[in-house]
């Protein structure tokens, strides 16, 4: 019967149009982070900026008293819980709470239960902390933060995908293409594409947005240094059966990766081992 029927725009279009009903990602969170870079941050500083978002004071405080820290006594002072953490665990726990909200939620569309795509970011964060220690890469934060958005782009498309998964499953097995390539046959254009746009409207850094922008396309990724190790990082988070949903395993790798890194068998067996055990202690912050 007409009118019963509820038209679904899949188009790309229409995704990029409805991105700006996502609430804005909480600009406090720069904030912070630009007061930690300052090599003379003060904590006072820092404590007067999150004080009154509730959420922040709560996370920071629940972490504090976590079993991480084995405290006799409870710790109740926002200063005193930012002195315990070290200015990359402060940096961490503000990414990590502000970014649950997006990604703490199901997505049929991919085939993704409640807690799984919260799981995967939480998971390739940590694989990116050991990766970095590693690696002696310097700028951690950065790594680590695109890690922690790189598939938000899935929670924009979750509808239109779940309407067309069938339909782009079939060209993955008939056709021999990734996942992201049918999705871009089928939708238009992929999670990452989607993720990146999200990225840049809320205003996160250009190496971030085009890190995650590249994360599926092998052309693509290989030829920036960023965008190398997160999709690095995303295979490892696979490999370690962190991923979930439809689309596991179903991306193409490009042969030049490991050389382009400087990656061998050891090394990835090295931090698949260190990443399985960093994991469970960082299993506090799932539910921050
Ligand atoms: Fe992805
Ligand atoms: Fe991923």
């Amino acid at each position: 019967m007409k009118g019963d029927t509820v038209v679904i725009d899949t188009s790309l279009e229409h995704i990029f149009e409805h991105i700006n009903q996502l609430p804005v990602f909480p600009k406090v969170v720069f904030k912070a982070l630009k007061l930690l870079d300052d090599p003379d941050a003060n904590l006072k500083e820092l404590a007067d900026l999150i004080r009154y978002d509730q959420g922040l004071n709560a996370n920071f405080l629940r972490l504090a008293n976590s079993a991480r820290f084995g405290l006799s006594r409870q710790v109740t002072r926002l200063d005193m819980a930012l002195a315990l953490l070290g200015i990359d665990q402060i940096k961490e726990v503000l990414l990590v709470s502000a970014a649950k909200p997006y990604l703490d939620k199901p997505l049929q569309g991919y085939g993704m239960s409640g807690f799984e795509l919260w799981t995967h970011s939480l998971a390739i964060t940590v694989v990116s902390e050991v990766v970095s220690r590693k690696m002696g890469i310097q700028d951690s934060t950065t790594l680590f933060t695109a890690c922690l958005m790189h598939d938000i782009g899935k929670v924009a498309m979750n509808v239109q995908i779940g309407l067309k998964n069938s339909e782009i499953l079939q060209l993955v097995h008939q056709e021999n293409v990734s996942f992201n390539e049918a999705e871009w046959k089928v939708v238009g254009g992929d999670h990452a594409v989607v993720g990146s746009e999200i990225l840049r409207q809320w205003e996160f850094p250009f190496e971030i947005v085009r890190a995650v922008r590249n994360h599926h396309d092998p052309d693509l990724y290989i030829q920036d240094e960023l965008s190398l190790w997160l999709s690095s990082c995303n295979t490892m988070t696979t490999l370690m059966g962190l991923s979930y949903g439809l689309d596991t395993f179903m991306y193409k790798i490009h042969p030049d990766l490991p050389k382009k890194l400087g990656l061998t068998y050891d090394f990835l067996f090295d931090v698949l081992q260190d990443s399985v055990i960093e994991f469970e202690k960082t299993r506090d912050m799932l539910y921050l």
